[in-house]
């Protein structure tokens, strides 16, 4: 049995959980693409600092050493900001080693770069776990654009603004009190403006419109709120008139104009977005051909974000194997000329 040798490029909440899933189910691993799965190397930030990594793993802080020793198939990366990830899967991608990245705000800016790169070294470019956590909406997406135009996105697509207006909702903490423990949950980013301020849904809803829409709007012209400024008194006057606030990223096509926002908005029981509570995200989803479609589910947090990264890992080597399958089994010019006879 042949082996797809991994690389992980950080350690932190994320990284550990996809390392420990990869190294607790290998049979499943083994089942599903009939190749063994082996950890060479893990990139991370402080070399002194104590992690459980197995021995014969190559743990360095130099991403020039991961890349030059280790023999890599694909790189998982689960690190913060653009810079030095963009340029450590720019490398990896021109030498042919397909990427799974979470890295939302990476790929908003570099995610176009990228993927031309990726074409060129004939390398995959993966990234489910970016948007929404858990719930499988690129993929779902994906599904749907291949038949159906769609008109409308409307999604909670930050966990941790959804779990603070939920608390300060349903146990009238104050904002801050809500914020820190998001922050204990592993849901808030390192710098958590990110999260408050509306950047991590913006940069989610840039990456797709490039799906949906090829491109991205000009940045400054899309309206990007935050929920830093919504009060318990605001959250108990929408409720006294059956309404919750939720922070809502969306993308509209109306007759051939795209339009994006990011904002806090009051929403009636009946909307598909009123039930999100907690940590979760949820996306509706409106398809000419599909109709009305909702994914709802874990948003944020260690396990689902490897779930999503696992997915797409998978995913790489069933395609690859698909397609082998394919040409392996065609027709043989007799074969397809005795179908043609029977036909
Ligand atoms: N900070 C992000 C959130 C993490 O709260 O949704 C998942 O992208």
């Amino acid at each position: 049995m042949t082996t797809i040798k991994v690389a992980l490029l950080g350690f932190g909440t994320v990284g550990s959980s996809v390392y420990q899933t990869i190294q607790t189910r290998q049979s499943k691993f083994e089942r599903l693409i009939g190749r063994k799965v082996e950890i060479v190397g893990v990139l991370i930030q402080d070399e002194t600092k104590q992690r459980d990594i197995a021995d014969g793993i190559l743990v360095t802080s130099s991403f020039e050493e991961l890349i030059n020793i280790c023999e890599i198939d694909v790189i998982i990366e689960a690190i913060n900001g653009i810079e030095p990830g963009a340029g450590y899967l720019q490398s990896a991608l021109e030498r042919g080693i397909h990427v799974v990245t979470a890295n939302k705000e990476l790929l908003a800016h570099e995610g176009k770069t990228l993927r031309r790169t990726a074409d060129k070294g004939h390398a995959q470019l993966k990234y489910e776990a970016a948007v929404a956590g858990g719930v499988p909406i690129i993929g779902t997406l994906q599904q749907l654009l291949q038949v159906n135009n769609i008109s409308n996105v409307e999604a909670v697509l930050n966990g941790t603004s959804n779990y603070i207006l939920t608390e300060i909702a349903e146990n009238k903490v104050s904002f801050q009190e809500a914020l820190n423990a998001a922050q204990k949950l592993g849901y808030a980013e390192a710098d958590p403006r990110n999260d408050v301020d509306g950047w991590d849904a913006f940069y989610k809803l840039m990456i797709l419109s490039d799906l949906l829409l090829g491109n991205q709007p000009d940045w400054t012209k899309v309206t990007r709120r935050g929920i830093r400024n919504i009060t318990l008194a605001d959250i108990q006057a929408v409720e006294t008139a059956g309404w919750r606030i939720k922070h809502i990223a969306s993308l509209q096509v109306n007759e051939g104009k795209a339009q994006l926002r990011v904002e806090p908005m009051a929403v009636s029981e009946g909307h598909p977005l009123y039930d999100v509570a907690g940590v979760d995200n949820a996306v509706s989803i409106e398809g000419d051909l599909a109709g009305n479609i909702k994914l709802h589910g874990p948003g944020a947090g260690a396990l689902p974000t490897a779930s999503a990264i696992l997915e797409d890992f998978v995913q790489l080597y069933k395609e690859s194997d698909n397609r082998q399958t394919i040409s392996e089994t065609a027709f043989s010019k007799e074969d397809f000329n005795r179908l043609q006879d029977w036909l």
